[in-house]
């Protein structure tokens, strides 16, 4: 038996935590995450299951208990719920998630469900067919609330909604985002815009913040008050309604920085890994594991990866570097 040492990089921080990007292909077009043209990766490029399958075969040993399955859309990726379903056999691995837009969870909520999948993040930036269309450059929302209730349907475990809130284009979507998670009786959470978009068009005054979004839901709703932290590396602040009626998250990534007790690392869909979202520098696995390396080699270029972990993006510093890649091309 190998021994067991944890991921841990040079400021102790232990990683259990990995997001799978499974393609770049995306079927809308969100301004925040990809350009309106774009060239998608050839499919050789992209990591098979099974390469994908033998990557985290490597880091259960190590201490990974929990994946995301992200994109570009993971649902375009063909056969998705045959990944889900190897993955949930690998030992170890206790919590299989997927972040997805929606547009195709109807016609795959229960095979996924099937396959072992337990949660489901789905992006819902807007209630409105023209600010969705503003944001995506498609149209879909009706696709997306059907999987909504699919999802539902299915049964999974939780369902949370993901918005991103853009200054000048969202505010009008928040509190009846709220309203609808609370019906709904699923988990809203509020994302500020990062600068991880393709068309370089980001901009600090473009942020809407969790404050101020905060402050909206509780004059048009009611009290918020904090809720307890199980989980000191989520992203999310939690808040409570007064009234009992659920739970809100805000996930300030720019105005409340969380990389301190960050807990996740990355693999992009053509096989590099990533420290951070904000990572400058790669790891190249598939290089690893199409070039004949052995399984030490591959949780060696890991560690590696990890130790070498910066303590934060910086993105309010004046030395902040925008990564190369736009979000679709690292998975969220
Ligand atoms: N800023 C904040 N969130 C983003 N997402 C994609 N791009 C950005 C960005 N620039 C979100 C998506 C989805 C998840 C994958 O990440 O809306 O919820
Ligand atoms: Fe597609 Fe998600 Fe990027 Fe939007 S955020 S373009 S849904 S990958």
């Amino acid at each position: 038996m190998p021994t067991f040492t944890p991921l841990l990089d040079s400021l102790g921080r232990v990683h259990t935590s990995l997001r799978i990007s499974v393609t770049d292909r995306c079927n809308i077009r969100c301004f925040y995450c990809m350009p309106e043209t774009v060239r998608f990766l050839p499919r050789e490029e992209i990591l098979s299951f099974e390469e994908i399958e033998r990557f985290v075969r490597v880091l259960a040993p190590l201490g990974v208990n929990k994946l995301r399955l992200t994109g570009g859309e993971p649902l375009v990726r063909s056969g998705l719920p045959k990944l889900v379903e190897r993955l949930a056999a690998i030992g170890g691995i206790e919590d299989i998630a997927l972040t997805t837009n929606g547009i195709l969870l109807e016609e795959n909520a229960v095979a996924l469900k099937n396959a072992g999948l337990q949660r489901v993040n789905i992006s819902l930036d807007a209630l409105t067919e023209e600010t969705f269309r503003r944001i995506s450059r498609r149209d879909g929302l009706d696709r997306v609330l059907a999987g909504i209730h699919a999802a539902r349907a299915a049964g999974f475990q939780k369902i949370r909604l993901n918005a991103v809130a853009i200054k000048g284009i969202t505010e009008a979507e928040i509190v009846p985002l709220a309203r609808f998670a609370r019906e709904q009786q699923m988990e809203m959470r509020f994302i500020e815009f990062m600068p991880l978009d393709a068309d370089d068009q980001w901009d600090h005054d473009q942020v809407l913040t969790g404050e101020e979004i905060r402050r909206e839901i509780e004059s048009a709703i009611g009290p918020l008050v904090p809720a307890p932290r199980p989980d000191p590396s989520q992203p999310a602040s939690d808040f409570a309604y007064g009234d009992g009626g659920g739970v809100i998250g805000f996930i300030n990534p720019v105005t409340q920085p969380f990389c301190h007790d960050c807990n996740r690392l990355r693999l992009t869909a053509e096989g590099k890994v990533r420290n951070c979202l904000f990572s400058t520098v790669e790891w190249d696995a598939r290089a690893v594991l199409r070039g004949g390396g052995s399984d030490e080699d591959l949780a060696e270029l890991v560690r590696d990866c990890i130790w070498n972990k910066k303590p934060g993006h910086g993105i309010d510093s004046d030395q902040f570097v925008k990564p190369q890649r736009a979000m679709y091309q690292i998975g969220g």
